[in-house]
């Protein structure tokens, strides 16, 4: 099937990695359906596709919202036809030493990671399977190959994430529909501004008050490693395009680094490199929580 008579529906495409990801897709003649949860916030890009003659559309879409889902793929689907590539973009983090974080907080990040995630697939593998033929993206992480600390739940919703990527290419792969996982490591875009970090339960506060000051510093400690989310863009590209894709693309050095470390070193190893990269004194215990002995 030729690359440009695809249609591929993207989740986030609000800003960073889905809105470089929907202007390249867009560029390369794809029929692109570029979502996002507040419609207003693709007007310039609407603009764009306009003055650029692109075949793109744009539609409301909080993953979610079942209904908010099944009204996006209506419009997608009036527009191009049958979706041949969905892309699972949407996505944010929650922060903080997991004994802080309450259920509210962690089921509201599986929601999206996950949940808003597969809700798409089931909706979309019928079309792909009527074709034989589909690819089906899911924009992971590092983390949801290696736990991070104080990124507990974040890494949890990219585990399950790497999990159900690995059984969807095993279930999907005899229709031709094909997963992918793609593995950002510090990419540039709004992510880090929009991580939530719960405050401190009272009695947390002098445990925890220095790691999440230390936290918020690190925030700008990653900047050395990113990198733009146009070249995240151009891997998911190159990922769709492939003939025989990789199970996973790693975007950035840290991703790989981290992804090839995971795989050679024990667990106890690999906790030292992570406690040392993180600057905790001793695997697991900061050494700026003061009161935790
Ligand atoms: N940037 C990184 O360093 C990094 C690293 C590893 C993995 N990732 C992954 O990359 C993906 C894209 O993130 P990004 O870096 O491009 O950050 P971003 O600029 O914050 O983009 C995230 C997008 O997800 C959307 N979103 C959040 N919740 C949603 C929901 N319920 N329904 C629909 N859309 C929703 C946001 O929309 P709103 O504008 O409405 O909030 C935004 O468009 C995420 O899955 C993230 O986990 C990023």
């Amino acid at each position: 099937m030729d690359a440009r008579k695809k249609t591929v529906f993207i989740t986030g495409c609000s800003s960073g990695i889905g809105r470089e990801l929907a202007r390249r897709l867009a560029e390369r003649g794809y029929a692109v359906v570029a979502t996002a949860r507040k419609p207003e916030s693709l007007q310039d890009l609407i603009e764009e596709a306009r003055a650029k003659n692109w075949k793109l559309v744009t539609a409301a879409c909080d993953v979610t919202d079942e209904a908010s889902c099944v009204a996006a793929l209506m419009a997608a689907r009036e527009a191009f036809g049958e979706i041949h590539i969905l892309v699972n973009n949407a996505g944010y983090g929650v922060a903080g030493p997991l004994e802080a974080v309450s259920d509210e907080y962690a089921k509201a990040q599986f929601e999206t990671n996950v949940f808003g995630a597969m809700r798409l697939v089931r909706m979309v593998v019928p079309d792909m399977r009527r074709a034989g033929w589909g690819r089906i993206v899911n924009v992971s992480s590092i983390l949801g190959k290696t736990a991070a600390p104080y990124n507990g739940w974040y890494s949890a919703s990219k585990f399950a994430l790497e999990a159900l990527s690995d059984t969807m290419r095993l279930e999907l792969a005899r229709f031709g529909i094909r997963t992918i996982s793609i593995l950002p490591g510090p990419v540039k875009t709004a992510f880090v501004e929009n991580v939530l970090l719960p405050d401190l339960p009272l009695p947390l506060v002098p445990v925890y008050e220095k790691t999440v000051a230390r936290m918020r510093g690190e925030r700008s400690a990653r900047r050395k490693f990113e990198v733009s989310a146009e070249r995240a863009a151009r891997v998911i590209l190159r990922a769709v395009e492939a003939k025989n894709p990789h199970p996973r693309y790693c975007v950035t050095i840290p991703a790989h680094v981290a992804s090839c470390l995971r795989r050679v070193l024990s667990d106890r190893l690999m906790d030292r490199v992570i406690a040392k990269f993180y600057r905790l004194n001793r695997a697991g215990r900061s050494d700026s929580a003061p009161g935790v002995s």
